[in-house]
């Protein structure tokens, strides 16, 4: 063939615009509630990714557990992040403007389902205080330094299905999850001109422990912890310029006995 035809051939089906995906290695995340379910998964999948990873819960003993399985990469840190003075001490005390965060998941969670006349202070409190003071407690002490980044950050916030509708019985969890959606809705637009991106993931049912003690049943179809880390890293590995705001995850088939 020759130039000219092609050329006409470079016209009519250009090359797909490539774009360069954010690379994970050598990053440094904070995973909220690394100790079980969800997090755990997210811990796992950073670390195998050559990501470092903060691993925050208030049980030390299963992130230490943890940290046997995944190695030097994952750092347990036992903390509480209902407790602002202890959040705000260990970031000023881990972060400096040579070591700084990356990412930020806000995955630690809280949740009682009761009617509201049966729903005690301690769970609302619970709820209230985990699901939305935390995040607020950690988004507040890492984004100063991720202003600090030249390269770009990313906040992740777990929310739910029950942040964008609800049920009987999760009037407190509810409140906390559509919290949840517009604290992160407000935040995307604050922080894109500072080149962080902030995801909402709301995920339906989890094959996690956290339907124990909750008040509802789990069932047999639930949606697996190491899927949803691996669709999350694919969230936090899209080009610069790229931004998944919010995202809703289900189970095909809820009500489907395996
Ligand atoms: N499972 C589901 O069906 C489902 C569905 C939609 C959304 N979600 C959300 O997914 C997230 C993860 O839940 P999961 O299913 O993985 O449940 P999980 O296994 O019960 O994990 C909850 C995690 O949060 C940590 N945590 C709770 N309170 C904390 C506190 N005050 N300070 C620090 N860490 C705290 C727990 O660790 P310690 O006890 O060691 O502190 C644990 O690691 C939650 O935000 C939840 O609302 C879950």
């Amino acid at each position: 063939m020759d130039g000219i035809v092609w050329r006409l051939v470079f016209v009519l089906f250009p090359e797909p615009i490539k774009l360069n995906k954010m690379k994970l290695e050598e990053k440094v995340a904070i995973v909220t509630g690394a100790s079980s379910g969800l997090g755990a998964a997210f811990a796992m999948a950073l670390v195998a990714k050559g990501v470092v990873v903060y691993g925050l819960a208030r049980n030390l003993e299963k992130l230490t557990t943890l940290q046997s399985k995944l190695g030097n990469g994952f750092i347990p840190v036992g903390m509480d992040i209902t407790h602002y003075e202890g959040v705000a001490s260990w970031t000023q005390s881990t972060f400096t403007d040579s070591h700084l965060p990356n990412i930020l998941i806000n995955n630690a969670g809280a949740g009682y389902f009761n009617k509201i006349d049966e729903l005690t202070l301690e769970q609302w409190h619970a709820m209230v205080n985990t699901n939305l003071n935390g995040m607020f407690y950690l988004s507040s002490n890492i984004v100063p330094f991720m202003k600090m980044n030249s390269s770009s950050c990313h906040i992740i916030n777990i929310g739910s299905i029950l942040g964008k509708t609800s049920r009987i019985g999760a009037a407190g969890y509810s409140t906390s999850k559509y919290g949840i959606q517009g604290f992160s809705e407000a935040l995307f637009k604050e922080l894109r001109n500072d080149n962080i991106k902030v995801t909402c993931v709301n995920p339906g049912s989890i094959d996690t422990h956290f339907f124990e003690d909750s008040g509802i049943e789990p069932h047999h179809n639930m949606l697996q912890p190491d899927d949803i880390a691996a669709f999350v890293v694919s969230i936090l590995e899209t080009p610069d310029n790229f931004l998944v705001d919010e995202i809703t995850l289900r189970p095909l088939n809820p009500k489907r006995v395996t």
